[in-house]
C-alpha cells in the first residue's frame, strides 16, 4: 500500500511511525514533513493546504490512502476535494470538521442532544457579550468562535479581565476572524483527559487515554501551548468513568452528527473534564492531538492502517482496539521562550542514541535540516522524547533519562510531566 500523511508536526512523526510498522506499507510519503518523517517516508515539498497540487500528488503516485493530520486542512475542506477526486482520505469532510472548527456549533450541538457539558451563550455582538458579563459568575471562560492554534480561550478571574478579554477577541481580533463569534462559558475544575477515538460515521472505538500539559512551566504555571507534555494512560480515566461517557458522550456525539446530516468519519478528540457532577466535555478535536499521538499511537498493537481504511469503508463494527498494557510518556524539548519568543537554527545532537532502543521515540516537531546535513531547530516545540515503562512511573523515568541524550542550545523543557500520577 501506498500511504501519504499531510503534515509536518510531532503528531504526523508519531503517525508515520505507525504506519510504517504496518506490513502493508509499501512506502510512505509525507507532505510537507521534516527533518524526522524524512528517515522514514519520502517527504514532499507540498503544503498542507495546497489541496490541488496535494491531489494530484495523491493521483500521479496511486496512493492508495491519504492521512490528514492538521486541524487547518481539515476544516477547510481538504478530504472534500480528495473524494471528489475518487481518492482514498482520512479525516472528516469539512461538514464534520466543523465540530472542532466551531466552538459555537460544538456547544450546540451537545447543548441539543444532552451531551455534558459546561453551561454557556454565543454571542456575535460585543455589546451583548458586555452585558452578560455583568450578571455572569467570575470565574468565566471566554472562547473565540474559531481556530485559534489552541490559543483562544481566557479564563478570567474578575468581571475587568473579562471585559478586556470580550475586547481583545472580539473588537482587537487578536485571534483574527476566529474572535468574530464567541462563547462564553461557565467555568469548571477537575482532572483533564484526552481520549481519542476512530469513527467510521457510525461506529466509534476509543483508544487509550492520555493527559497533556498544556502550561509552558512546571507546576501548571506560565502560558498555554500546544501542549508541553503527555502521559497515557491517565489513571484518572477510571472504568467509572470510561461507562458514563461511552453511555452520554462518545456514541451520542456520533450519532448526533449523522443525525445533522454530517457524517463523521476520521479521529474524534474529546478533551474531557472530569468535575464533581461527572465527566464533561470541554472541546472536541477533528484529528489526533500533538502530542497526545507521540504516547498513544506507540502502544497501539492493531495496524493502523487496518483501522484507517476500516473508517473509511464502514467497518469499523468488525474491529476491536487493542493497546499494550503498560504505560508511555513524552517529553517536549521546546526551544526557551516559547511559546512567546524564542531563537531557532540551533544545531541538534544526540539523536544516535535512540538508535536500536525499543520504547524510545525520538519525533521530531519543529526541525529542519541545513544544507550540510546538520539537523537544526526550528520551531517552538522542536522535539518530543517519548519513552514506554512498564507502568507511568517508569516510563516517566524513561523518557527524562532519553531526554538527557538530546542537546541543543535553549533546550527547555517541564520537569512534571507525568507527575500528578506519583500523586494519584
Ligand atoms: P479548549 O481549547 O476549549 O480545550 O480550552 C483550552 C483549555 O482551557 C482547556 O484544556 C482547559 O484547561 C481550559 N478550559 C476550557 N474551557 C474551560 C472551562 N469551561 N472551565 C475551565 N477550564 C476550561
Ligand atoms: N494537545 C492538545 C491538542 O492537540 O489540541
Amino acid at each position: 500500500m501506498k500511504v501519504l500523511i499531510v503534515g509536518g508536526g510531532g503528531r504526523e512523526h508519531a503517525i508515520a511511525e505507525c504506519v510504517a510498522k504496518s506490513s502493508r506499507a509499501d512506502k510512505i510519503y509525507c507532505a510537507p514533513g521534516n527533518a524526522g518523517i524524512e528517515k522514514i517516508a519520502e517527504c514532499v515539498p507540498i503544503g498542507a493546504m495546497e489541496f490541488e497540487k496535494l491531489a494530484e500528488f495523491a493521483k500521479s503516485h496511486a496512493v492508495d490512502l491519504t492521512i490528514i493530520g492538521m486541524d487547518d486542512p481539515l476544516a477547510a475542506g481538504i478530504v472534500d476535494v480528495f473524494e471528489e477526486a475518487g481518492l482514498n482520505v482520512f479525516g472528516p469532510r469539512k461538514n464534520a470538521a466543523i465540530l472542532e472548527g466551531s466552538k459555537a456549533f460544538s456547544k450546540d450541538l451537545m447543548k441539543k442532544y444532552g451531551i455534558p457539558t459546561a453551561a454557556y451563550e454565543t454571542f456575535d455582538d460585543p455589546q451583548e457579550a458586555l452585558l452578560y458579563l455583568e450578571t455572569a459568575r467570575m470565574p468565566i471562560v471566554l472562547k473565540a468562535d474559531g481556530l485559534a492554534l489552541g490559543k483562544g480561550v481566557l479564563i478570567c478571574n474578575t468581571l475587568e479581565e473579562a471585559k478586556a478579554g470580550v475586547k481583545e477577541i472580539m473588537q482587537d481580533k487578536k485571534f483574527g476572524s476566529a474572535g468574530n463569534h464567541m462563547v462564553i462559558e461557565e467555568f469548571m475544575t477537575g482532572r483533564e483527559v484526552s481520549v481519542l477515538s476512530f469513527v467510521d460515521g457510525k461506529t466509534i472505538r476509543i483508544m487509550s487515554s492520555a493527559q497533556d500539559h498544556k502550561r509552558a512551566k512546571d507546576g501548571d504555571l506560565g502560558l498555554n501551548t500546544g501542549g508541553m507534555g503527555t502521559f497515557s494512560p491517565s489513571p484518572f480515566y477510571t472504568k467509572e468513568v470510561d461507562a458514563f461517557c461511552q453511555e452520554h458522550i462518545y456514541q451520542k456525539t456520533v450519532d448526533a452528527m449523522a443525525a445533522e446530516g454530517r457524517e463523521y468519519k476520521g479521529v474524534i478528540f474529546f478533551g474531557l473534564m472530569l468535575t464533581e457532577d461527572g465527566p464533561k466535555v470541554l472541546e472536541f478535536n477533528a484529528r489526533f492531538g500533538d502530542p497526545e499521538a507521540q504516547v498513544v499511537l506507540p502502544r497501539m498493537k492493531n495496524d493502523i492502517l487496518d483501522v484507517m481504511e476500516a473508517c473509511v469503508d464502514g467497518t469499523l463494527d468488525q474491529l476491536t482496539l487493542e493497546f499494550e498494557d503498560n504505560a508511555a510518556v513524552c517529553v517536549v524539548l521546546a526551544s526557551d521562550g516559547y511559546p512567546v519568543s524564542y531563537e531557532k537554527g540551533f544545531a541538534i545532537t544526540g539523536e544516535e542514541h535512540f538508535a536500536g532502543k525499543e520504547g524510545y521515540y525520538c519525533f521530531h516537531a519543529g526541525t529542519r535540516k541545513n544544507e550540510d546535513g546538520t539537523i537544526v531547530t526550528n520551531g517552538g516545540r522542536v522535539l518530543g522524547i517519548t519513552a514506554k515503562g512498564a507502568d507511568l512511573k517508569e516510563a516517566r523515568a524513561n523518557a527524562y533519562a532519553a531526554c538527557e541524550w538530546i542537546f541543543f542550545e535553549n533546550k527547555y523543557m517541564r520537569t512534571d510531566i507525568g507527575k500528578a500520577i506519583e500523586e494519584a
